[in-house]
């Protein structure tokens, strides 16, 4: 397959995540490359991740920290999430990501709305105060939002797949886990003025290539203003690894998420795309090869490293460790210090 003859419908996608030819995939992902430097521009943005909590009332198929396994479990206190914060701002990053499992307990939406104040009055000795990206869950619109009003302009939610049988596949029959009531979530989210992100694991069991060109079109239809998306990795204990299903080779689900995010730079050349964690895990310098394939966001984890480590959602994941600034990126990828890096789709 030639990258000439490449085109973004969905015979074309399909066509392009099938093919394992390794010269048309180093093309593909230096052209999204190119893509990425003429329209979001050479900047790579940094958002602190603060892993506020290990709680989760779920039980996702795949996830190592879903309700029902037995691990030991967390919840940073104010002054831990605060001052994982304020070493975010320390080092410049512009921006904190809040991710945890999902609650919906009161004194927890309570807690994180006291934590946004408190984190948007941090004197970053920059202006502006940092940016803030929240990442937990289904919610009810009052809390979304509560949650922007408190100060959160950004929200990560992923459908997980785009293929509703294959998400009831991946997950239990039950209301707490409807595909229905996730969308309907990411749209209350983009009504409410949020940045909205979603995404979806690559190379989880039952995917077919067409699964995953209808994820990437799907992005499309949402309009949203930034994707967050990467490989599946298994976790021993998840009911997922423990049925047996099969799922691609770790190589292959490298090759793919790198293959996905430079897919959809060229279809949505303006948005936010984060290099995600689960990069990291599979190759080292993951995440930079997920900027060199398109990314333009990478969020390094600021979680206290005690509390990290139980943060584990898939094989491998706590290994990633992000204590230097570094992160490996080469000296002539420009980091965008002390800027949020809001969506350029999202402006226009
Ligand atoms: N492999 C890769 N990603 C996973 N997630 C959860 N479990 C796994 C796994 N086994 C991702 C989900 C979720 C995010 C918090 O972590 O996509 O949205
Ligand atoms: Fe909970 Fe998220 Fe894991 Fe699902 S993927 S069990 S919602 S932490």
């Amino acid at each position: 397959m030639e990258i000439k003859d490449l085109t973004l419908d969905r015979e074309g996608l399909i066509e392009a995540i099938a093919t394992e030819d390794a010269a048309f995939d180093e093309q593909l992902r230096a052209a999204a490359y190119r893509t990425k430097i003429a329209t979001v521009g050479e900047k790579v943005y940094l958002r602190g991740l603060i892993e506020i909590s290990n709680i989760c009332v779920k039980n996702c198929l795949y996830c190592g920290i879903r309700h029902d396994i037995p691990c030991q479990r967390y919840e940073l206190s104010d002054d831990e999430v605060l001052s994982a914060a304020q070493a975010a701002a320390r080092r410049h990053f512009g921006s904190v990501v809040i991710q945890g499992g999902e609650r919906t307990d009161a004194a927890f939406i309570r807690k994180v709305t006291r934590l946004l104040k408190a984190i948007k009055a941090i004197d970053t000795g920059e202006d502006p105060p940092l940016g803030i990206t929240l990442s937990l869950g289904e919610q009810p619109r009052e809390v979304y939002q509560e949650w922007f009003e408190a100060g959160a302009h950004r929200y990560l939610l992923r459908i997980e797949s785009s293929n509703p049988n294959l998400y009831r596949r991946i997950h239990p029959d039950d209301p707490l886990h409807s595909y229905e009531r996730r969308m309907q979530a990411i749209l209350d989210l983009k009504e409410i003025g949020y940045q909205a992100g979603t995404g979806a694991m690559i190379g989880v069991p039952f995917q077919t290539t067409q699964d995953l060109a209808d994820d990437l079109l799907l992005y499309k239809k949402l309009d949203v203003p930034m994707v967050g998306m990467g490989p599946y990795n298994p976790h021993p204990d998840s009911p997922l690894t423990l049925s047996g299903a099969t799922y691609p080779t770790a190589e292959r689900r490298f090759t793919l998420g790198l293959k996905m995010i430079a897919l959809l730079r060229l279809l949505m050349p303006d948005i936010n795309i984060a290099a995600a964690t689960s990069l990291e895990a599979l190759s080292d310098s993951g995440r930079v090869k997920g900027i060199l394939s398109g990314a333009n966001v990478i969020m390094p984890n600021v979680t206290p490293e005690e509390q990290m480590i139980k943060y584990n959602l898939y094989d491998r994941k706590t290994l990633v460790r992000d204590g230097s600034l570094k992160l490996s990126l080469p000296d002539d990828i420009p980091v965008g210090y002390g800027a949020w890096g809001d969506s350029l789709h999202f402006k226009r």
